[in-house]
């Protein structure tokens, strides 16, 4: 999907169709007022029969016979008062759905008057949603039904400020192909996602961005210490791999941001075997781990001011002859001795000794982000990915430079009282607290191992895939955390540039 301005006239523009927006109970404005005038009012009239009330991503299509452009598609952005602008992400995903569907190979798209004075923000949603839209997850039909058509979308620059618009473009570009990275590896089914698969895609990432890369064997992370991450990786016939991608964005400084994922290519459960009803969605298990190598390519492409380590410990847990048995225990790196109650609680255990290496590298700021748990789900649904964190600044200004993405997070609480249900009677700690708060027992284990460096934990279990399809949006792996991830980095980058001090904005960065 190429995407591009263009000066040209909208009236006069050469392509498959036009999109245009408009808001609910509202006349049609700009660019949307001009075109129905010009094919004689026919959306305007639509709108009034009242067959469509403007919820957001409702439309219209009319045809447009002896025009440049074959149709006038419609959509809407729901109610002028609460618009945001990762809105026009959704409405340019719908766009490319749609028309992609009916074979529309170009498309022209204008922005709304609202687009004045945030022109790099909105074209960078605008860009950003046009590639996510076109993400197709029929990667292993030999005869995919209905493949999306749309190759280029044209946006009308009309009054606008130009050089901002490309800069957005530019931008949402490089998150969207971030994004739609992260859910390819994400929806390649485990046979073929292996650990080994997972370390050669970082590696084409870190060789495409000029990223260094190193990547850890099992003999290397045992030489580390990870035992906690290699007893989940003992009962696999799949070599483990430890992925470390590095962004030197600012080599005179000493603040390094580690964004950690948990990279289990499959979950059966091991020895705590899961249940057969729905277990090959655990080839997704592996989306936090996607998310970090993603957000790593785009940071190489949009090169924000920071240092940013990327850490993927990636295995299989498997049942084996070899597998760890509940009650086994084992020592991760910081010499913390682990009690094994359930081999299925072994995201935690993997992500225990990558924080411990995050601290290692000197990092000066943790996220990590993982499908952890099912209670996360049972929690917030797929709405929204928990947070937890030992900082509650910096839970802040991860809340803040996340919001305006679309993606969305929740605080939950942090009391001491998850971290004595994590102890154990034989060792230091144990893998699991019981089924009250599993989310926040499970952060309470990871919290652990990252000392007192400001650590932010998500658990995107509910988000980082989705069973029903949007109109923006292919069912399946969502991306989910690329976007905060980028924001995050370029938050961060921000404030340092314009508050050394540590103040930040709270804006998408564009
Ligand atoms: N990968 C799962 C969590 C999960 C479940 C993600 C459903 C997405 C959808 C994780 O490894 C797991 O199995 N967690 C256990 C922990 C329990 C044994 C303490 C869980 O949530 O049941
Ligand atoms: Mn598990
Ligand atoms: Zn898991």
């Amino acid at each position: 999907m190429q995407v591009y301005l263009t000066a040209d006239d909208p009236s006069a523009v050469s392509a498959g169709a036009l999109v245009v927006p408009f808001f609910s109970e509202a006349p049609l404005e700009g660019i949307a007022a001009q075109i129905d005038s010009a094919i004689g009012g026919v959306i305007a009239d639509a709108l009034a029969i009242g067959d469509i009330r403007g919820k957001l991503g409702e439309h219209v299509l009319v045809y447009a016979k002896d025009r440049p452009f074959r149709r006038v598609l419609a959509i809407s952005l729901g109610e002028q008062k609460s618009f945001e602008p990762h809105f026009l992400a959704r409405y340019a995903g719908s766009a490319v759905r749609y028309l992609g569907r009916r074979n529309v190979e170009k498309i022209a798209i204008a922005l709304p008057s609202a687009a004045a004075g945030q022109e790099a923000v909105c074209a960078s949603f605008v860009a950003e949603g046009a590639i996510t839209g076109s993400f197709d997850t029929t990667l292993y039909q030999e005869r995919p039904e209905r493949r999306l058509a749309t190759r280029e979308l044209a946006i009308l620059s009309h009054g606008l400020d130009a050089p901002q618009l490309e800069r957005g473009i530019a931008r949402g570009t490089a998150l969207g192909e971030a994004v739609n990275l992260a859910r390819r590896l994400a929806v390649t089914p485990a046979n073929d996602m292996t650990p080994t698969h997972l370390a050669d895609e970082a590696s084409k990432v870190a060789r495409d961005g000029g990223l260094e890369i190193t990547v850890l064997d099992e003999e290397q992370a045992r030489g580390e210490g990870m035992g906690s991450f290699l007893s989940v990786a003992q009962g696999s016939n799949q070599p483990p791999k430890f992925i470390v991608l590095r962004y030197n964005g600012d080599p005179s400084s000493k603040e390094l941001l580690a964004l950690v994922g948990k990279g289990i290519t499959f979950d059966t459960g091991g020895i705590s075997i899961k249940p057969a009803e729905r277990m090959e969605e655990m080839k997704y298990d592996m989306s936090g781990g996607a998310g970090v190598i993603a957000a790593m390519s785009a940071l190489a492409h949009l090169k924000p001011k920071l240092n940013v380590v990327g850490i993927v410990p990636a295995t299989e847990n498997m049942p084996g002859g070899r597998a760890t048995k509940p009650g086994d225990i084992v020592k991760a790196m910081n010499g913390k001795t682990i009690e094994v109650i359930n081999t299925d609680a072994e995201g935690r255990l993997i992500l225990a000794d990558a924080l411990c290496y995050a601290n290692k590298l000197g990092a000066t700021k943790i996220v990590d982000a993982a499908t952890l748990t099912g209670a996360c789900v049972i929690a917030l649904g797929h709405a929204a990915s928990a947070v937890i964190t030992n900082n509650d600044a910096f839970g802040a200004e991860f809340l803040s430079s996340a919001k305006p993405t679309g993606e969305r997070y929740w605080q939950m609480p942090y009391y001491e009282d998850y971290t004595s249900a994590m102890k154990s009677d034989i060792a230091d700690l144990k893998n699991t607290g019981g089924r009250p708060a599993g989310t926040l027992t499970a952060a309470a284990f990871l919290r652990e191992f990252v000392d007192n460096t400001p650590w932010i934990h998500l658990d995107i279990a509910g988000t980082a895939y989705l069973d029903s399809d949007f109109p923006w949006q292919a069912k399946g792996p969502t991306g989910t955390p690329v976007r905060a991830f980028v924001a995050l980095a370029e938050s961060l980058a921000d404030a340092r540039a314009t508050h050394p001090n540590g103040a930040r904005a709270s804006e998408v960065h564009v």
